[in-house]
Order: structure tokens, then sequence, then C-alpha cells
């Protein structure tokens, strides 16, 4: 795949040691969950190291007063791309337990691959928010591409998207449409078959984070 300054790829030993048994077969829909979310808190630590809105705090330690750089309350909103996106939410959380959340429902036509909106709820205010866009699956990049337009439709500026495994068809694809928009995927996969599923993926993330299938 082409290089995107707007594209980061996980190499992390610990992120793909996670990544190979989330793929296995086998694996159970509770560890699959559990597996989700951290994935997604380690992703987060790293994609938010650079541009996390902060302000300065004052605190008294038992020695002294100091100033200290903290979160700005408010400043970040969590946005799943429905279902899959959801089991990524908590993983976010567990960093900012005060993430307002948004969300978007998009389904593949199984036929065409195009994304079919039918859902959209977004927090009051998230045009001034860091806007982090989460769905585990970025294969061909419709969804993805779909959510990031509509939310700039809704005013934002300063969005990031977030997915565990991307395929290099959809990575290129919103790197292209969204040159503003950093993508962050845990791990490159080889391509998509012939039904737009991420070979070698993990299957339909959807249905394995809720016993669908
Ligand atoms: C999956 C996945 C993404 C989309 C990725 O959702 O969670 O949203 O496919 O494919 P794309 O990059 O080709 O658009 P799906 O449509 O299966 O819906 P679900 O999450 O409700 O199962
Ligand atoms: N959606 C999934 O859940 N899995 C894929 O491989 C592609 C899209």
């Amino acid at each position: 795949m082409k290089h995107y300054d707007n594209v980061t790829i996980f190499d992390h030993p610990l992120i793909q040691h996670k990544i190979a048994i989330l793929r296995d077969e086998k694996t159970s829909m509770k560890e699959f969950r559990e597996l989700i979310e951290e994935i997604t808190t380690l992703m987060t630590f790293e994609c938010l190291r650079e541009d996390v809105p902060t302000t300065e705090r004052e605190v008294k330690t038992p020695l002294e007063t100091c100033t200290q750089r903290v979160v700005k309350d408010n400043a970040i909103a969590i946005v799943p791309i429905l279902r899959a996106g959801l089991g990524m939410v908590n993983g976010v959380h567990v960093l900012f337990p005060s993430a307002r959340v948004g969300h978007i429902g998009m389904y593949r036509n199984e036929e065409t691959l195009e994304p079919c909106e039918y859902y959209c709820k977004l927090p009051d205010g998230i045009e001034d928010k860091l806007v982090m866009v989460v769905d585990p699956m970025l294969a061909t990049g419709g969804s993805a591409c779909d959510a990031i337009t509509l939310l700039k439709k809704r005013g934002c500026k300063n969005i990031k998207f977030m997915a565990v495994i991307g395929a290099p068809e959809g990575v290129s694809r919103v790197a292209e449409a969204h040159p503003d928009v950093h993508v962050f995927v845990s791990t490159l996969d080889r391509c998509l078959n012939e039904n737009g599923y991420i070979l070698p993926g993990l299957g339909d993330a959807g249905d394995r984070l809720f016993g669908t299938k």
C-alpha cells in the first residue's frame, strides 16, 4: 500500500498478540468482546499521544503546589459506527469516562457493498470536540467515508478514525477521501474477498461481538 501521512498502522507486539487471539475462530464471544476493548484502549493511548485537548490545573501535593496538565473536560466524543463499533466504546471510556457518545447506524448492502445509513444521534456541541470514530473493521472504506462525511456536514473539524483491522483498499480510500482525518489501524491485512470480507480478517465483527450467528 502507498504511504499516507495521515495513516498509522500499529505494529506493537502486545496488540499483535491480542489480534492473533481475536482472529481465532475458536475464541469465545466473551473473550472477543474483551479483546476488542483492550486493543481499543491500547490504540487510544497512542492515538491521543499528540493532540488530546489539555488545560493546566493547580494541584496541592503534600509538599507544595504545582501546575499539572490535565485533559480538558468535555473535549472528546466517541462515535461508534453501529453495530460493531459499539464494541470499542468502553475501550475509549476506560481512559475518558466523561466522553460523550454519538451513534451512527450503517449496514453494508450485501450485494453492492454500499453503506446504508439508518440512524444518527450525536451529542450537542460535537462540532467543537475531538471526535473519535470507531469501527473494528475497515473493509472497502465505504462506511467510514460516509460516517466521516456526515460528521463534517454537522460541523466537526477534528476527527480521528480508529479500526482494529484494515484492508489496504479501505485504508487508502479513507486516507484519500479525508486527508485531514488521521486513520489508525492496529493491523493491515492482505485484501478483500469477493464478498468484501477482509482476508485473513476475523470474520464478521458484529456477529462475533453479539453472537448473532
Ligand atoms: C461492518 C463493519 C463496518 C463495515 C465495514 O459492518 O463493522 O461498519 O462492515 O465495511 P466497509 O468498510 O466495506 O464499509 P456491517 O455492515 O457488517 O454491519 P454490522 O456492524 O451491523 O454487522
Ligand atoms: N465487516 C466485517 O465485520 N468483517 C469484514 O471482514 C468486513 C466487513
